[in-house]
């Protein structure tokens, strides 16, 4: 190839890429199940080799697992902080080659931070668990149980001050007021960022500190991209969606939140209720009907699907919740464990959506005419009808999507548009004029 040739390609793949980041297309996949720290030869070796597989699909972002020592494997008990090679997902250095790989792919790496608790190594004079160590030879995060919540009564000697959110039983309930704190998890939080090399947080039980109390952190420690896990009983049936839109504007910056009532609703309504797909402004019932930019939508994660399984998707209807939160306005996050041929050799074990039933090419079908249409966060949703036993919506004018066992569709999808992919009880169809692909309507 020729300089000119060369230049004009560069111009082009410069175009290209300032194309994809003012349409904004984000997907998140959640790269971990609650199984994947009994992978043999070590979970982040494993997805390592999953990387390109990952990147394939569309992936803009990958939420892996807490990184720190923890009292439980899966890591959301921790402990020493700094400690990342007692992780029982791999040593600090393999996940370091695993951030720069994926960062080779152009995919942000999202660290699980769970700061709300932290499990002490010592004892007091009381004999009570609640004197910590950081993981440094240099003392920090090596705290008194001065540190800890004065209503956390199990923990607590009383001097702290009071949680600023819900308390978390099983362990020590961090005083997050207290300035020493602040500023040692957000060196923390930096180090994260600047050793490790992560962009962003998943925010564990982001319901045990104030709005306030992330603010200062995100103002310290800068993070490109915030998601909270803020799952609240009234979360489920959707009513509690302004809590998230409220949370995520006194935060500001970077934050968004988990839509826990999307997945509620979804989950119902594709049970024979999908009238309930529209609220009563002709929006979505989630929190991507009030706030989309700032919604990140899923079906399952490692607590409602995975093997705690505590609220799943109905298992037979999951890629009708699938082609809901692909095509839709929102930050859709997939269960990414899907794609990984992985776990121990009990197959009773296996529980992950693709792995079982084979959804990998659909869950990518779906990807693809999300990047392929520019479909962002942003994008304009037009409900065309929900009833019972149909949802159909248009997507930036140019996606339709239906869901339900409603097979008479009357004129309700335009001439010039033809269906890109299909499944049982749903359809996607894109406007004319984009590469040509057989599918057959269902
Ligand atoms: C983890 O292991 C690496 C490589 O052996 C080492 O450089 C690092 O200091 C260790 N971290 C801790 C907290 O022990």
């Amino acid at each position: 190839m020729g300089k000119h040739s060369a230049t004009l390609c560069g111009v082009l793949l410069a175009a290209l890429c300032l194309a994809s980041s003012v349409a904004g297309a984000q997907i998140i996949f959640q790269g971990f199940n609650w199984e994947s720290w009994k992978k043999q030869g070590g979970w982040y070796n494993s997805l390592m080799s999953q990387v390109d597989a990952i990147a394939s699909t569309g992936a803009t972002h990958v939420w892996l697992p807490p990184p720190s020592h923890s009292v439980s494997e899966q890591g959301y008990l921790p402990g020493r902080l700094y400690d990342l090679n007692a992780s029982r997902y791999g040593t600090e250095a393999q996940l370091k080659s695993l951030i720069a790989a994926f960062h080779g792919k152009h995919i942000q790496c999202l660290a699980d931070v769970v700061i709300n608790h932290r499990c002490a190594d010592k004892q007091d004079s009381r004999g009570v668990y609640c004197v910590f160590e950081g993981g440094t030879r240099d003392g920090r995060l090596d705290w008194s149980p001065d540190m800890i919540c004065s209503d956390d009564t199990q923990y607590s000697n009383g001097r702290g001050n009071r949680d600023t959110g819900v308390g978390y039983p099983p362990a020590p309930d961090i005083d997050h007021l207290n300035p020493r704190v602040q500023r040692e998890l957000s060196d923390w939080l930096g180090w994260l960022k600047s050793d490790l090399g992560f962009d962003g947080w998943r925010l564990d039980f982001a319901k045990g500190y104030s709005a306030a109390v992330t603010k200062a952190y995100v103002g310290n420690a800068s993070p490109d991209f915030v998601v909270a896990e803020i799952w609240n009983s009234n979360n489920e049936d959707g009513s509690g969606r302004k809590e998230l839109v409220d949370w995520v504007k006194a935060v500001g910056g970077p934050a968004t939140a988990f839509d826990f009532p999307t997945k509620g609703v979804l989950q119902a309504a594709v049970q024979g209720q999908l009238s309930s797909l529209r609220d009563g402004n002709g929006k979505a019932p989630g929190m991507v009907g009030l706030m989309p930019e700032k919604a990140v939508t899923f079906i399952d994660n490692h607590d409602t699907g995975s093997t705690q399984d505590t609220w799943p998707f109905p298992s037979d209807k999951v890629m009708q919740g699938y082609a809901y939160i692909l095509t839709h306005p929102g930050i859709p996050c997939i269960l990414t464990v899907c794609f990984l041929m992985f776990l121990n050799s009990n197959p009773q074990q296996f529980y992950d959506h693709v792995f079982d039933w084979n959804l990998k090419q659909q869950i990518t079908a779906l990807s693809q005419v999300r990047s392929r249409n520019g479909i962002h966060p942003g994008s304009k949703l037009e409900i065309l009808k929900a009833e019972n036993d149909i949802y159909i919506a248009k997507i930036d004018g140019k996606v339709i999507t239906k869901l339900g066992p409603r097979m008479d569709l009357g004129n309700l999808v335009p001439s010039g548009f033809r269906v890109v992919t299909s499944g049982n009880s749903y359809a996607v169809w894109e406007k004319s004029g984009g590469p040509v692909r057989d599918a057959a309507p269902h």
